[in-house]
C-alpha cells in the first residue's frame, strides 16, 4: 500500500504543476493515465462500478471544478481559467493494493474566500489524520473534521464519505465527515488503513448529482474543496501512505 500511495502522490504532484489557465481537465487525465501505464499500475477508478450511477466510471481521474464537489469528469471542453479551483482525485492498484488521494489546486490568483476554503479543508484533513491512532474511535476522526469546518463557517457534505482501503478501493468502515450517530463507532486498531477525505462547501451542505449521474455539485453553486489521504494506524501513530 505504501508503493501505491507514493505513486498516487507522484501523479498528483505532477498534475498540480500542470494546472494553469488554458489547460483542460482532459490534459490532466491523459498525463495521469500515461504515468500509471509507465509505472505498471492499474487505475483504481476507471471501470469502477457504482450502483447509484448505474455505470462504470470512465476515467482515471475525477476533476471537480469550483461548485463541483467530487466525481467531476475530465473533458477536453473544460478549460481551466484564473480564479478556478480544481479538485484532482485519483487512485491506483499495484500488486493488488490500492492507494487513493485528492488535492484541490488553485488556478492562478483565486479569491480570498476560496483561499480560506482550501486552507480550512486541508487543515481539517491534517487534524483528522492526527486522530488515526490505536485506541481512538472512528467518531474522533469524523468529529474533528466537522468541528474545524463548522468553526470556520463552512459546511461538510453529508452524502459522500471516506472509507477503509486495502485490497479493495472501498472497504469498511465508511468515514463520514461528521458524527453520524446512526453509525457504529468502532475503536481504531493497528493495521487499519483509512482514506480520510473531507469534502467542504463554502455555502450550504446540500448537494445534487448532475444528469451525467456522476458529477456531484453544491445546490447553492458555492465552491467546494476536497483533500484526501490514506492513513495507516501504526504502533508509532498515523502513517500517511500517500505522501513521502
Ligand atoms: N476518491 C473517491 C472515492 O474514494 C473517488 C472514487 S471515483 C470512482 O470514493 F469512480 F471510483 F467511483
Ligand atoms: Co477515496
Amino acid at each position: 500500500m505504501r508503493r501505491s500511495g507514493l505513486l498516487v502522490w507522484e501523479i498528483l504532484q505532477k498534475l498540480a504543476k500542470m494546472v494553469e489557465e488554458g489547460v483542460t481537465t482532459q490534459d490532466l487525465e491523459a498525463a495521469a493515465e500515461k504515468m500509471m501505464q509507465d509505472a505498471g499500475a492499474k487505475p483504481a477508478f476507471k471501470g469502477y462500478y457504482t450502483p447509484s450511477a448505474g455505470t462504470k466510471y470512465p476515467y482515471v481521474l475525477c476533476t471537480s471544478v469550483n461548485e463541483q464537489i467530487v466525481h467531476g469528469m475530465p473533458s477536453n471542453k473544460r478549460k481551466l481559467k484564473k480564479g478556478d479551483i480544481v479538485s484532482i482525485d485519483t487512485g491506483v492498484q499495484l500488486n493488488g493494493y490500492f492507494g487513493d488521494s485528492a488535492i484541490t489546486v488553485p488556478v492562478g490568483e483565486i479569491s480570498e474566500s476560496a483561499k480560506k476554503l482550501l486552507k480550512v479543508t486541508r487543515e481539517s484533513l491534517e487534524l483528522a489524520i492526527d486522530k488515526a491512532r490505536a485506541g481512538n474511535r472512528l467518531f474522533d476522526i469524523c468529529g474533528t473534521v466537522e468541528q474545524h469546518v463548522v468553526e470556520n463557517g463552512f459546511s461538510v457534505v453529508r452524502e459522500m464519505v471516506g472509507h477503509g482501503i486495502g485490497t479493495k478501493l472501498h472497504e469498511e468502515p465508511q468515514i463520514p465527515n461528521y458524527v453520524d450517530r446512526r453509525n457504529e463507532n468502532p475503536r481504531l486498531k493497528e493495521g487499519m488503513v483509512l482514506a480520510i477525505e473531507p469534502m467542504v462547501n463554502a455555502g450550504a451542505p446540500d448537494m445534487r448529482v448532475l444528469p451525467d449521474k456522476w458529477t456531484a455539485v453544491t445546490k447553492d453553486g458555492s465552491f467546494s474543496a476536497h483533500f484526501e489521504h490514506c492513513v495507516a494506524v501504526t504502533e508509532n501513530g498515523p502513517w500517511v501512505l500517500t505522501r513521502p
